[in-house]
This record gives C-alpha cells, sequence and structure tokens, in this order.
C-alpha cells in the first residue's frame, strides 16, 4: 500500500490556498484555470486514497474566496453556488444518466437552457418588495461582501423593479462584467491583467464614486427561489426581462444534448465577436420543480453543468530564456517568443512560472512550444512540439548574481524561491515597488501604471514614492516625451493630486513591507495611536515593537519584516520625505458607547459561533482593543474550546474570565 504523502499534500493544500487568496480576494491570479485544475485534481486524487488521513482538510467545501475585511459582511439568504465543469461530450452524457438516474425517468424528455458562461463576478441582488435593498459578492457561498453602495451606482442594474406585483423578497443572481472593448479604453495604464480582473478591481472599490466612472455591466443568470416563482428557468429570465433585468441575448432552450453541441459549437465559432470574455456556456435543466428534487451535491447543483471552451493556444518559438525580478527579488524566468496571434491577441512573452517547471517540461531556447493564453492569466507555455536539435542549449539555470544590479542570488528555503538579494540597491526591485506603490490595490493613481513607472524610472524622472508628489516640477520635460501633452500631463496630475489623501494602513501596504499584504498593514497600523506617534517611529523617537507584539493577529514573521524595514537609514528617509507630500489620517471606525468601550480584551481558543475575525470587528465597534498578549492592564479574556496558557495566566493575574456565551450576552 502507498504510503500518505504528507509533506507533498500539505504543500498541495498551501499551494491552492496560495492561488485561491490571489483569485478570489486579490483579483490577481498567476496561473492559469488549466494549471488550477491540475492542482485540484492531485489534491482529489490523494483525498480518494488516504480518505482518513485528508479528513481533516476541506478547503475544497469552501467556494471562491473568503469575504474581505475591507466590507461588512452579508449572509446570502440562499447559498451561492458553483457549477461543475464538462470538458467532453462523454462529462456531458454523463450529466444527463445522473439527472435521468436520479429523477427516475428512462427516457430523457425534458428541456434544457443554454446561456454563455460569463467570465465575470457573480453577484447577488435582493430587492425587497421591488426595490433594490442589498448587492453582495459570492464570497465563499454562504457569506459574501456587502456592496451595495457600489452596485447602486451600476446603469444596467435596476433600482425598481419594473412591476406592479413585485415579489415580497427575491435574490436575483447574475454576472458584473466588463466588455473588451470597455477594457482596453479603460487599461491604458495596464493596470488590469484582464477584463475580469478589471471588473472585480472596479467593484470592490472602497469609494463608490470610483465604481460609478467605470463601464460595468450586468447580466442575470439565476435566483435564488422565491414564493411566485414560473414554472422554468426560461420563463422566469423572461419575466425577469420584463422587469427591467438584463439577461443574455444568447440564452436559448434545448431538447436534447444533441441541440445543445450544435449551440455549443455555433457559439464557439463567433466567440471573438462577442463583446465580452465568455469561457463556455451553461446547460440548466429547464423545469424548476425538476432542479428543485435534483438539488445539490457538494457545492454545484446536479442541474446544471458548464461546458467549457478550450483555451486558446498557438505554436511558436522560443527566441530567448530570460529573468524578471519582482519587487520582493523573486526571480522568475520568461520565455521571449517569435512574436504570436492567439484569438486575436498579439503575444510575445510567456511566463515559465519558476526553475523547475522549465527542468520538468525541458524547455530550451530554439525549442518550438504551444502557447496558452487562457482569458485570466499571463500567457504560458504548455509543452514542447519540437526541441531545437541543431546546438541544444544547456539547461537554463538561475544566474549566480543578480543581472540587474549584480547582488548575490539566493535560494529562500523556506518558499522554493529564488531571490536577488539586493532589496534596497536593485533597479529592478525598486521599480517593482513603485510600480506596486500605484497598483490599483495601492494607491491606484489612473494612468500611472507599469508602463509609465518604467519610463519615468528610466528617464531619471522619479527614484522613490515622494518623487512621484513633484512630477509636476518636471513638466517640461514629460510633455516632450513622445506619446505625452499637457493634456495627458494635466490628466496624470490631478489624478495624483487626488490620491494624496491616504488612509495610514493603505499607505503602510503600499510600501510593498515583505509579507504586509493588506490584513498585516490594517493590523501594524492599528499599533499606532495617530499619525503624529507613526511619523515619531519613523524620525526613531519611539519604538513600537511591543505594540506590535501585543496586536493580536500579527505573526512573528511579518513583525519582524517590518521592523527589519524601518530599521534602514534610507526607507526612514523615503518614509519621512513621503509624509511631507501626503496627508496621512487614520479612519476611525464607527463605534457605539458599551460597557466594553476602552477596555482591552483577549480572545483565546476556539470559538464555536462566531470566527475570531467576526469576534474582533465586533469587539472593536463596541469601543474595545483587542489584544494579543496577556497582562495585568487586560480587562477581559474571552475563552473558546481549547483555551490553555492564557487561561491560566487570567486567573493568576485576576483578569476576568468569560466564556463564548457570556461574551454573546456582553456583546448583544
Ligand atoms: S449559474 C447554478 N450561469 O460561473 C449556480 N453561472 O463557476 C451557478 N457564471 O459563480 C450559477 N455565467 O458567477 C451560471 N450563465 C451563467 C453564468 C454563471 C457565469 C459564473 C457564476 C458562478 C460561476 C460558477
Amino acid at each position: 500500500m502507498e504510503k500518505f504523502p504528507i509533506k507533498k499534500f500539505k504543500e498541495l493544500v498551501k499551494n491552492i490556498q496560495y492561488h485561491n487568496n490571489l483569485y478570489y480576494n486579490n483579483d490577481s491570479p498567476e496561473i492559469s484555470d488549466a494549471d488550477y485544475d491540475i492542482l485540484i485534481n492531485e489534491y482529489n486524487k490523494i483525498k480518494k486514497l488516504f480518505p482518513e488521513e485528508t479528513k481533516q482538510s476541506d478547503i475544497l467545501e469552501k467556494i471562491g474566496g473568503s469575504a474581505s475585511e475591507l466590507f461588512s459582511k452579508f449572509n446570502h439568504p440562499t447559498r451561492m453556488l458553483s457549477l461543475d465543469n464538462a470538458m467532453s461530450e462523454d462529462d456531458l452524457n454523463n450529466f444527463q444518466k445522473k439527472i435521468s438516474n436520479f429523477l427516475n425517468k428512462k427516457s430523457i424528455d425534458f428541456e434544457f437552457t443554454s446561456e454563455p458562461k460569463i467570465d465575470g463576478l457573480s453577484v447577488n441582488l435582493i430587492y425587497k418588495n421591488g426595490k433594490l435593498a442589498t448587492a453582495a459578492t459570492r464570497g465563499d457561498g454562504q457569506v459574501g461582501e456587502n456592496i451595495t453602495e457600489n452596485v447602486i451606482t451600476i446603469k444596467d442594474v435596476p433600482k425598481l423593479l419594473r412591476t406592479k406585483y413585485p415579489p415580497v423578497s427575491i435574490e436575483i443572481r447574475g454576472e458584473i462584467f466588463i466588455t473588451k472593448n470597455d477594457f482596453m479604453k479603460l487599461n491604458t495604464d495596464n493596470k488590469f491583467a484582464n477584463p475580469r480582473n478589471a471588473a472585480a478591481g472596479s467593484l470592490r472599490q472602497l469609494d463608490s464614486k470610483v465604481t460609478a466612472k467605470r463601464p460595468l455591466k450586468f447580466i442575470a443568470h439565476g435566483f435564488g427561489s422565491f414564493t411566485e416563482e414560473k414554472s422554468s428557468y426560461y420563463d422566469q429570465l423572461i419575466e425577469f426581462k420584463s422587469w427591467g433585468i438584463p439577461i443574455s441575448p444568447f440564452l436559448k432552450k434545448a431538447k436534447n444534448l444533441k441541440d445543445l453541441i450544435k449551440i455549443y459549437d455555433e457559439v464557439n465559432k463567433k466567440r471573438a465577436e462577442i463583446p465580452y470574455d465568455i469561457d463556455g456556456l451553461v446547460y440548466k435543466v429547464n423545469n424548476l420543480s425538476f432542479q428543485n428534487r435534483l438539488g445539490i451535491v457538494g457545492k454545484s447543483p446536479r442541474w446544471a453543468i458548464a461546458h467549457k471552451f478550450a483555451s486558446e493556444t498557438a505554436q511558436t518559438e522560443i527566441k530567448k530564456i530570460d529573468i524578471q525580478i519582482g519587487r520582493t527579488g523573486s526571480v522568475t524566468p520568461v520565455a521571449r517568443l517569435k512574436s504570436i496571434n492567439i484569438g486575436g491577441v498579439l503575444v510575445s512573452n510567456a511566463t515559465l512560472h519558476n526553475f523547475e517547471e522549465i527542468e520538468k517540461k525541458d524547455i530550451r531556447e530554439g525549442d518550438s512550444v504551444i502557447v496558452e493564453r487562457a482569458g485570466d492569466v499571463i500567457p504560458h507555455i504548455l509543452e514542447v512540439v519540437s526541441k531545437n536539435k541543431k546546438n541544444r542549449p544547456n539547461l537554463f539555470k538561475p544566474p549566480k548574481s543578480c543581472p540587474i544590479c549584480k547582488s548575490p542570488i539566493v535560494i529562500d528555503p523556506d518558499e522554493v524561491v529564488v531571490r536577488c538579494s539586493g532589496t534596497y540597491v536593485c533597479d529592478a526591485q525598486k521599480i517593482g515597488r513603485l510600480k506596486h506603490f500605484v497598483s490599483r490595490s495601492a494607491l491606484d493613481i489612473e494612468g500611472l501604471g507599469d508602463k509609465q513607472i518604467n519610463l519615468f524610472y528610466n528617464k531619471g524622472l522619479i527614484e522613490d514614492y515622494a518623487d512621484i508628489f513633484d512630477l509636476e516640477a518636471k513638466r517640461d520635460v514629460i510633455v516632450n516625451i513622445e506619446g505625452w501633452g499637457t493634456l495627458s500631463f494635466n490628466n496624470l496630475i490631478n489624478a495624483i493630486d487626488q490620491k494624496k489623501k491616504i488612509e495610514l494602513s493603505k499607505f503602510i501596504y503600499s510600501l510593498g513591507v515583505r509579507f504586509v499584504g493588506q490584513i498585516n498593514a490594517k493590523l501594524i497600523a492599528s499599533a499606532f495611536l495617530n499619525i503624529k506617534s507613526f511619523i515619531s517611529f519613523f524620525e526613531g523617537k519611539s519604538d513600537i515593537l511591543s505594540a506590535l507584539e501585543n496586536t493580536d493577529g500579527l505573526g512573528p514573521k511579518v513583525i519582524q519584516s517590518f521592523i527589519e524595514y524601518s530599521s534602514i537609514k534610507s526607507n526612514k528617509k523615503q518614509i519621512l520625505k513621503l509624509t511631507q507630500r501626503v496627508d496621512l489620517f487614520i479612519k476611525k471606525i464607527d463605534t457605539v458607547k458599551s460597557k466594553i468601550t476602552g477596555k482591552k480584551i483577549i480572545f483565546t481558543g476556539t470559538l464555536s459561533s462566531m470566527s475570531r475575525a467576526e469576534a474582533k470587528t465586533k469587539a472593536e465597534k463596541l469601543g474595545a482593543k483587542v489584544v494579543s498578549s496577556i497582562s495585568k492592564s487586560t480587562d477581559i479574556l474571552v475563552t473558546g474550546e481549547n483555551s490553555g496558557s492564557k487561561l491560566k495566566k487570567a486567573k493568576e493575574l485576576g483578569v476576568r474570565v468569560m466564556n463564548e456565551k457570556e461574551w454573546s450576552n456582553l456583546a448583544n
């Protein structure tokens, strides 16, 4: 019997979680759907072989991402589902067989519907008595983010349903997306990898005025059940249309699989002409009482399936293999290709992910390769089709020193990533950090993206963050650069001006400190009492270490990285220079006065009725400060299951101890 590959399994889980987070929470996937599916298949294979050893792991039960902490949470009245995929006609036959078996129907005499699977973001719109009450993202299917303010700005989404007799309450589900054309117009600064990311980024704005300016579209493709529903999905959608809700112009009924496949071939042929990205068709059993009987398996309905299109590929030759240094020094190999048109897009570079990948696929300069461009990620190489036999070069290995700054290249044992060690001297890392600083999850300066940062850095117009705010003084130079003029320059200066007021946690995140993502940046910011104390820390006049160590949720790796960053002289100088140009502020959370206002609280052990994050948010709303290490000054310790040493210490110190129930009573 095979041994349980524990290390491999753990790595897989970590890897999948990493990519889930990039895809669902950061809107910035690094691998294609196909590569993601390989990871999932491997995961499922191990789970099947070793059910006992892996029963704790249920990463796939959670659909999509988790609700981020930037928006308030919303519990979907009925769960938002996912879809199983069909890649072949066999898969479709299976789908149909399962349905007819389940319904105990020998002959298949029921209808299906077909509509495109739009590559966007799913939302849940809740209408109460015909009025849009709430809009939420899917999140993990149960809990999403409340994005009502932003969705209200989308013209396609009716605020009032056009009907005299609207249902008392209805959940309408659909896709929010950006058309390919609008994407080209919007993405002149290359901030987004693709239309889907652009839609996601636009929707998750904290300022709905920004969302209002983005060309977001909406098409409905489902609903949570409601009392007055029609007898078929198709008729229900047609009724929605009469209420002013956009539905797909490609919605069709079909009598059987053969008809569905005919529709599939037709749509596949004109895929490039459809104004938005689609990655397949979705087939649904039309009869709603059949849908009800068929129900859900795992995370997907038994009555629906996504028939995926093959991703677009083409063959070309690798001219050269190069490396790219990221903002954290990560060394990524890239293939420079003989330019090739893939599905209407000219491709001349492909990522090789890492050095193991090059070895595994035995990819070398001069080889002919198949390149895949999935709508959602950077093009990558699927396989080598014919090897460069003449003078086949050696396998491409990581260089010993960085080609940009000549610092040694080191292998990071924690992450199997190869890194340039010249963190603060390497131009590539500096440029990477500048790009991150203006990127959409950071300061999000419109019109200032990768292309412009490269240009300004290479021309010596910017060197560090503060220089961005001094660009006005470079007017004479910039307006004379090809492609620039007074108008575009003024627009840029305007866009920069608009981003001068920066919330402290966003500012900290924008600095691109290793391990400091959005959530850790928030935690770090919360350790500073005010902006003055933040500045005085960088002036070397005060200390923050113990406050960081006492911040609930901040780990030692993150703290060490932040402290190390702030101990470097050039960083200090850079930040102080920057704080003279921007206006930092701390967003106060709306608190209500309560019995625990001003108190220091610690949560320990596993809570059963809520997540740690939820308990913390609640405590903060009630004006309490959540800390992590127990001392005499702690006011309350809330204990969940398996509370260990903290409970003992609290008793010794005479700190008030509460169980979860008592805490709930107090908080509510
Ligand atoms: S049906 C039945 N129909 O695909 C429950 N989903 O992979 C699932 N999607 O979260 C929804 N176009 O965001 C359905 N015509 C369509 C769709 C569609 C895109 C998305 C949707 C869902 C995801 C599942």
